[in-house]
């Protein structure tokens, strides 16, 4: 049976694809305060800002492409059962192949009821601050903002759980309770970090570091997973 590889992924994933991470731009998203555009306090003070914020992001999606680290990873599928737990809200795995994934902070080409009840694909599209389901309830980006439940949060820590081998790639991990996962891998299950910089935590010892950007730190990471396939 194929191992299991879990693989959490964060902003830094998508970076070398053209979109920016958070907290390499000083707090600022795309010249917006991240709290202004990704909290709930946000959202019910400036809704219309909130909603065109999306808009811009799911148009810049449109134009992107998964780079290497995507794609590696979605080959991997052949030797290994992969499971992507990603707090990126593009669909940028998804385009590269790959077929298990737990988006744990929404997917921006997603909307949805502000009572949860509807779940709309609106793909790279624009929402209007006016625009209702049709029980007329207002609709909002599918996106899980600060202040927020994180609703996939016991999902994703059963994955990590049943790792047999877990990567952590492109996160800062400083926002909970996503960073929180690397406390829930097994004891002594082999782990890899990807990140050309320093990450807010102190990792067990069972990580081995590739300080590198996604696209070659994937690629270096599959040639270390060769010893794990079951053949
Ligand atoms: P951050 O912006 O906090 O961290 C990005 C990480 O990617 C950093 O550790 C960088 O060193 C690393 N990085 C930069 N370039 C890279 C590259 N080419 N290859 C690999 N890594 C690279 O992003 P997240 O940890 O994902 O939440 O942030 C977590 C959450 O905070 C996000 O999901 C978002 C945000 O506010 C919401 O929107 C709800």
């Amino acid at each position: 049976m194929k191992k299991k590889l879990v693989v959490l992924t964060g902003a830094g994933m998508s970076a070398e694809s053209g979109l920016r991470t958070f907290r390499d731009s000083d707090g600022l998203w795309e010249e917006h305060d991240v709290m202004e555009v990704a909290s709930i306090e946000g959202w019910h003070r400036n809704p219309k800002l909130v909603i065109e914020f999306y808009n811009q992001r799911r148009r810049q999606l449109a134009t992107v492409s998964p780079n290497r680290g995507h794609v590696v990873l979605a080959e991997l599928e052949r030797d290994f059962d992969v499971q992507i737990v990603t707090q990126n809200v593009d669909d940028l795995h998804e385009r590269a192949g790959s077929t298990n994934i737990v988006h744990l902070h929404g997917e921006l080409t997603k909307i949805r009821s502000v009572d949860g009840a509807t779940v709309i694909d609106i793909g790279y599209g624009d929402l209007t601050p006016e625009q209702t389901d049709d029980r007329g309830v207002p609709l909002r980006p599918h996106i899980v903002w600060f202040g927020e439940a994180v609703p996939l949060i016991e999902m994703a820590d059963r994955l990590v759980r049943e790792a047999d081998i877990f990567a952590v790639i492109g996160t800062s991990l400083v926002v909970y309770p996503a960073a929180g996962l690397v406390n829930s891998m097994r004891p002594g299950t082999p782990a890899f970090l990807i990140d050309p910089g320093e990450v807010g935590m102190r990792l067990p010892s069972n990580f081995t570091v590739i300080r590198e950007g996604a696209g070659s730190g994937v690629e270096k990471m599959r040639d270390r997973l060769s010893a794990y396939v079951v053949r």
